[in-house]
């Protein structure tokens, strides 16, 4: 059976990825900060007869990414596909004089930014350095990165905004130099705009549900990916997105 990990998974396009996954014959590991968070979305799946296992895991942490590395070692002995999807985006502080030290030029303050591209851009490479021997077990192992449209450098057409356009376009950069470095381990790593998609984040006025998001995901990207596309940056309809 195939297995699948995905972070910041207790809400939002996260615990849809699992739940698709899951039905899609995947064994997956639901994983948020908060274990109590993760058991919570895992067992409203679980009911559903799916194959969910729920683990704490913040992506910036690196003792918990080892934690989590040994323990799928023993449990399933191999990871078919990473889903990293926990992201933040300062809009959403609620203190919103802490959302304009990454938003505005006046308020600008590297921690935050740099807080930003910790969780949005590196985490990714950081879960993906600590679970890359067992992905290599995989026949054929997948990462794929949410990134957004409002990291493509050519579709920007505002302004501010500052810790969030720059951690998704690095995401993109550091997904292109990762596929290059996996290319010999045959791990294949793209990065999908999942479009406007109703979340906390994407808000309830948004084009797509989160259904609808990730079966496109699903679709168009996911089960069409070969080494070849490895390093790409994708848009939910399978088409590849401006740069
Ligand atoms: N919705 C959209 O329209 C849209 C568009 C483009 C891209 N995206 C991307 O899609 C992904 C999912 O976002 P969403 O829309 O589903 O938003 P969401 O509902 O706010 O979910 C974000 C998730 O990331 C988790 N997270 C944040 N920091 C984390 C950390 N350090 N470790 C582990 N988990 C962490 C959050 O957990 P806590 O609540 O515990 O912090 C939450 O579960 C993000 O990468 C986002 O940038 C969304």
């Amino acid at each position: 059976m195939k297995v699948a990990l995905v972070t910041g998974a207790y809400k939002g396009l996260g615990v849809e990825w699992c739940k698709q996954l899951a039905k899609n014959g995947y064994q997956v590991i639901l994983t948020a900060k908060d274990l109590n968070k993760a058991e919570g979305a895992a067992a409203s799946l679980i009911k559903e007869g799916l194959e969910i296992f729920p683990r704490s895991l913040d992506v910036t942490n690196e003792l918990e990414l080892k934690g989590l590395s040994n323990w799928i070692d023993t449990t399933f002995g191999k990871i078919d596909l990473i889903i990293n999807n926990a992201g933040i985006n300062p809009k959403d502080y609620a203190d919103k004089t802490k959302m304009a030290k990454a938003f505005h030029l006046n308020d600008l303050d590297a921690q935050e930014v740099l807080n930003v591209i910790h969780i949005n851009s590196i985490a990714p490479l950081l879960v993906v350095k600590h679970l890359r021997q067992q992905l290599k077990k995989s026949e054929k192992p997948m990462v794929i990165n949410i990134s957004s449209w409002l990291g493509s450098v050519s579709k920007l057409t505002f302004g501010g905004h500052y810790g969030y356009v720059g951690s998704k376009n690095i995401l993109n950069i550091f997904n292109k130099s990762m596929a290059y470095e996996l290319k010999d381990d045959k791990i294949i790593c793209v990065n999908v705009n999942p479009g406007w998609v109703q979340t906390d984040m994407g808000g309830q006025k948004a084009q797509f549900t989160t259904e609808q998001s990730v079966t496109n995901m699903i679709r168009h990207v996911m089960s069409n990916l070969s080494l070849e596309q490895s390093g790409k940056f994708f848009n939910y309809d399978g088409t590849e997105h401006p740069w």
